[in-house]
């Protein structure tokens, strides 16, 4: 077996503008990246994408993150969010990032 087959990999999720950045295996939520950066983030619905309070800004690096879901979709449109907007319990990271809140 090559020790490089079993390498997992991982990308940056940096958070703007409080400057905190931590790096996550892909496949991580953005939820989970931003409690691992200590930070906090709204949530209510446990990530079942309901509530929206989880919503953050994609700064740099939005084609780093799974597309989006019809669940999430349809909320966001609800929620009339803007393009650069993601709810971060459906976001999942495959490359490097940055996203901001307004309350960081
Ligand atoms: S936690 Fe409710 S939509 Fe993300």
């Amino acid at each position: 077996m090559d020790w490089d087959d079993l390498k997992v990999a991982t990308s940056t999720v940096r958070c703007e503008p409080a400057g905190r950045e931590v790096v996550v295996v892909h496949g991580t939520n953005l939820v989970e990246a931003v409690h691992q950066a200590r930070l906090p983030l709204g949530q209510s619905c446990n990530g079942l994408a309901l509530c929206g309070f989880c919503r953050v800004t994609v700064v740099a690096g939005a084609a780093n993150l799974t597309p989006q879901a019809a669940e999430e979709s349809r909320l966001l449109r609800t929620l009339h969010a803007r393009a650069d907007e993601r709810l971060a319990c459906c976001a999942r990271v495959v490359g490097p990032i940055t996203i901001t809140t307004d309350y960081w």
